[in-house]
């Protein structure tokens, strides 16, 4: 039966083209909405990124040289920028912090907007929360496309949620809510999930990366021609990208990330691309049986889960506009295997692996003939190099088996020659630092500082980092 619809849609497509072609005189070629690939022939699967049924028709005239008069074609109006009222509309906020801050100062009326995450992580229960606060002052539209009414209510229920000006739902046709939206102009549209909407007219396959990339493209029309906040949530793939990759990330104007932590019940909502705020912010949320709760105070949570013990260093990093304060483990074990092993989570492999190298070289220690297992708690993923000096401190804590000074905090990066570099933000790090009990600032030589009341050591070169360690 399968084979059959298939079959017909490709006969279809073939004959819509070749009639095309005829009556036309066009030329057509066929580009994947992946990766780009294109071919003058449609074909269900790409082969270079072997994406099914992403190639998207482009119709190129015959007609399209410069020199062309277009008869009958409204001329674009232009205009210049003095002319335009640069009053920006308020931000449409909910009363919750957390994600009022990662969507850059509350949501931008009139834009587009992506959730996304595994299944199950929490994204219509936050936005079933979010949708209740806005309705308090703006009008709110939610279309269910994975749920029936009764689930949803239930959910409403648990999250005691509800509100006149809130309206449900189980639309899935994309015309139909977006004729809705046009008749209604609510203020904010949220549709859950967009990979379960379909569109009755278009020649793709329901649920294909030709359709999602058609429902975005309208409904980025919608959203700026209404200036109505529309809301989608997408599932991500197996690879931990949207589906229909690069199509929805280059569309809309944000996309967010709703990441789990595998053993708190911790949710993270990461701002990965915003054109209202910044990105790389990050909010937190405790999953309850009333929903999802704020965690405004994330570092209180981190720091009374760090231990005073042999390998652990406390680092600190800015996520967006939020210093965190993580704590590194490392263990280092004689190795019994020829090739020791380097296991790391949370941070870049060869990173490790490289401050490792150093501290051998110029520290003299043998951690080449070690076993080393490292990882950064809380199940956080740090990129820069700004926790260098942090690295090293644990790996050396775990070799020589004594622990670092109690509440201290490494700030630092490592230059290939072994020396300790100063970072940014040193300042926002050490408040932060403070405020929940640290006492010691570890940190390079020519680190300039603003009055701390912390006892600080300073190192200029890697061979002074054994000095805590009574070597
Ligand atoms: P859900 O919002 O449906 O996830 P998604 O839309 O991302 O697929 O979340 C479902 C999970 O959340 C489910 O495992 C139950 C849990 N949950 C709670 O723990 N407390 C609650 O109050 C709610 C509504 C859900
Ligand atoms: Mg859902």
């Amino acid at each position: 039966m399968q084979k059959k619809i298939i079959s017909d849609q490709y006969f279809a497509k073939i004959t819509m083209v070749f009639y095309a072609k005829i009556m036309n005189k066009t030329r057509t070629s066929f580009k994947c909405s992946n990766c780009n690939y294109t071919t003058i022939k449609w074909i269900g699967c790409c082969p270079e990124c072997k994406e099914w049924d992403s190639l998207v028709e482009n119709i190129i005239s015959h007609h399209g040289g410069s020199n062309k008069v277009h008869v009958g074609i409204t001329p674009a109006h232009l205009t210049s920028l003095t002319s335009i009222d640069a009053q920006e509309q308020p931000r449409i906020l909910s009363s919750i912090g957390e994600w009022d801050r990662v969507v850059g100062g509350g949501l931008v009326p009139g834009s587009l907007i992506v959730i996304t995450g595994d299944p199950g992580i929490g994204k219509s229960t936050l936005l079933l929360q979010v949708a209740c606060e806005i309705a308090t002052t703006k009008r709110v539209f939610y279309f269910s496309t994975e749920e029936s009414l009764q689930q949803l209510k239930s959910r409403a229920i648990r999250l005691k949620t509800a509100h006149n000006n809130l309206l449900f739902s189980d639309a899935a046709e994309l015309s139909s809510i977006i004729a809705t939206a046009q008749q209604e102009k609510p203020d904010v549209l949220i549709i859950d999930s967009i990979q379960n909407c379909y569109i009755n007219d278009a020649n793709t396959l329901p649920g294909s990366v030709g359709q999602l990339r058609e429902a975005a493209f309208q409904l980025m029309r919608l959203s700026k021609e209404h200036t109505i906040t529309v809301i989608i949530t997408g599932h991500i793939t197996k690879e931990g990208i949207i589906a229909g990759p690069k199509t929805l990330e280059h569309m809309v104007d944000a996309v967010f990330y709703l990441q789990g932590e595998d053993r708190w019940q911790t949710r993270m909502l990461r701002a990965v691309k915003n054109r209202f705020g910044a990105i790389n912010e990050l909010g937190f949320f405790n999953m309850e049986h009333n929903g999802l709760q704020e965690v405004p105070n994330i570092n209180a949570h981190l720091i009374s889960e760090i231990s005073h013990a042999p390998g652990s260093a406390i680092v600190s990093i800015m996520e967006g506009s939020r210093p965190l304060l993580l704590e590194l483990q490392a263990l280092t074990n004689a190795s019994k295997l020829t090739m020791p092993q380097r296991v790391v989570s949370g941070l870049d492999h060869k990173q490790v692996v490289l401050i490792a190298a150093i501290l051998e070289k110029y520290v003299k220690i043998k951690l080449s003939m070690h076993d080393i297992f490292f990882k950064v708690s809380g199940g956080f993923r740090i990129k820069g190099s700004e926790s260098d000096l942090g690295t090293a401190f644990a790996l050396l804590s775990s070799y020589f088996q004594e622990p670092l000074p109690e509440k201290s905090i490494a700030l630092g990066e490592i230059s290939l020659t072994g020396q300790i570099k100063p970072i940014n933000n040193i300042g926002y790090l050490v408040k932060e630092a403070e405020k929940f009990g640290i006492t010691t600032l570890l940190i390079a030589k020519n680190q300039t500082l603003e009055k701390t009341s912390c006892v600080i050591k300073r190192f200029h070169n890697v061979y002074e980092l054994v000095s805590l360690f009574g070597q």
